[in-house]
């Protein structure tokens, strides 16, 4: 019985992944070295802040810690990021994809409108800015907005260690914080694998877990050269036979299943292109501007007010400005394709809507794939080069990291992590360490959770968090 892949997951330990030793005795005082004697440490001292990932939302904090360097409660942070080099979204860098949020909703202007890591201020470095005026468009080109992430990222590099997989933290005690006179937990020792494999450790007071989302494949898929998520869209169709292929199956009605369909049929002119939803058709995504306001910094703080009733009408009504639906344009790209094929009596984009993917097999040279319509029970059975399944990301669970520590936070009644309005995850008072989600926190604070539209402000906001404790440990 096929499985979904476990080794989408990031934050699981890989097979071969290097020991780290015991975990650290749970007792003592005053402080003790935990560190592992053959486990080298990344940097002598402790930090006040170390964070997980180096995606845009740790890229935000990183550009806030920099600018307040200078002031004196700076705090000390390093980001572990495990790729080798920065990059956003690589696979799914198609040609001609533009971002679904405005510009100005970069990594910093919201925060600091006169910082020079805007987006503006980008543009002016790679002399673009008055070309870009002219384009008058709010929405850069994807490939661009990576340009400039890249060269956040390079700005911010000595913040950064790359080539370094986060792979478990454990607890550091010191003084009689604890029960029964252990210590409370006011260290996280954080354990990561280096890219050449070995493993290094790290000190720190705040920990921020900016991992991202890991794709979902549906129960009973496993992934294959070709069986693939879209998140590993470009990689697996490079690895695919030259031979020009004869047909794709994209399954998924979002924004990425309608950019996959249309990249899949503008590159391939000769194949087929299937695109299976359970929708009636593509619905658009709702941009409006008084819907928009759902992304706003004040959105947040109502979100985050309002009772778990309210919480849940807000994400059901406004659902529809995210998931599962699809920039207008690209819509009636795709129709006018659809059309001009049934006008030119050739068809190569065919849409199976109320339909559903039942059976995927593997052959030697290809796949065999049934389609079943939901609404007449009617199967279709296909042979297809590859299938793309466009069916949407899941938060990581801060429990792949935090081990036995998620012990010590505190979950709502439908088991979800309670979160505080600063982001930091509501603990015990015997873990006295700061832990802070970039991501994950739908529930507790609204839609903006996984996108950009809110980074900068919440980076500031974590900052001023993570600052007050270090001045109050300080002082
Ligand atoms: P992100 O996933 O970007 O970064 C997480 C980082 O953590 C990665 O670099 C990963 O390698 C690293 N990591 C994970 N586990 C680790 C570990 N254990 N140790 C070390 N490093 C680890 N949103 C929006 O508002 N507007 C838009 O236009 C788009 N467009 C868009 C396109 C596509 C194709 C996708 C898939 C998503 C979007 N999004 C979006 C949403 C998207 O989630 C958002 O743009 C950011 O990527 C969120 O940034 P994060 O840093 O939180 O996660």
């Amino acid at each position: 019985m096929p499985v979904p892949d476990p080794t989408a997951r990031p934050g699981a330990p890989r097979p071969g992944a290097p020991t780290l030793g015991p975990p650290s005795p749970g007792r003592g005082d005053p402080p003790r070295r935990t560190t592992r004697p053959n486990v080298p440490t990344l940097e002598d001292g402790t930090f006040d802040l170390i964070g997980v990932g180096a995606g845009p939302s740790n890229l935000a904090l990183a550009i806030a810690v920099e600018e307040r360097a200078a002031e004196p409660a700076g705090v000390r942070a390093r980001f572990l990021e495990r790729s080798a080099r920065f990059g956003w979204h690589r696979d799914m860098l198609l040609d001609d994809t533009t971002m679904q949020v405005s510009f100005l909703k970069d990594l910093v202007t919201l925060r600091n409108p006169t910082s020079d890591f805007s987006f503006l201020s980008f543009l002016h470095a790679r002399a673009r800015l008055v070309d870009f005026i002219n384009h008058k468009t709010l929405f850069p080109l994807r490939e661009e907005f990576h340009d400039y992430l890249s060269w956040v990222a390079a700005r911010v590099a000595d913040q950064i260690r790359y080539d370094h997989e986060v792979l478990a933290v454990r607890p550091v005690r010191s003084g009689r914080g604890g029960p029964d006179g252990r210590g409370a937990i006011t260290e996280l020792e954080v354990l990561a694998r280096r890219g050449d494999a070995t493993a290094v450790s790290a000190r720190t007071r705040n920990l921020v877990l900016g991992t991202g989302l890991v794709p979902r494949l549906p129960d009973g898929v496993t992934a294959s050269n070709r069986i693939w998520h879209n998140a590993h869209m470009l990689t697996r169709l490079q690895d695919l036979d030259p031979v020009a292929p004869g047909r794709f199956v994209v399954v998924g009605a979002g924004q990425s299943a309608a950019e996959v369909t249309a990249y899949l049929h503008d590159r391939y002119p000769d194949t087929e292109v299937c695109a299976v939803f359970s929708r009636f058709g593509y619905s658009p995504a709702d941009d409006s501007p008084f819907a928009n306001r759902v992304f706003d910094p004040e959105a947040v703080e109502e979100f985050y007010a309002a009772p778990a009733d309210v919480k849940r009408m807000i994400l059901d009504y406004h659902g529809n400005t995210n998931y599962s639906v699809v920039d207008l344009e690209l819509i009636q790209d795709l129709y006018h394709r659809a059309y001009r094929e049934k006008v030119l009596g050739r068809h190569r984009l065919h849409c199976f809507n109320v339909s559903r993917v039942a059976d995927v097999v593997e052959g030697p040279d290809g796949l065999s794939v049934d389609i079943v319509s939901m609404t007449t029970g009617q199967k279709t059975q296909l042979t297809a080069d590859a299938i793309v399944f466009c069916t949407g990301y899941d938060p990581v669970d801060p429990a792949a990291l935090l081990g036995n520590l998620v012990g010590h936070c505190r979950r709502d009644l439908d088991g979800r992590y309670r979160v505080q309005r600063d982001y930091r995850l509501e603990t015990s008072p015997e873990l006295q360490v700061g832990i802070y989600l970039q991501g994950g926190t739908e529930h507790s604070h609204g839609l903006t959770s996984s996108l950009l539209s809110n980074i900068a402000i919440r980076a500031g906001e974590i900052l001023d968090s993570v600052s007050r404790r270090t001045r109050s440990l300080v002082g």
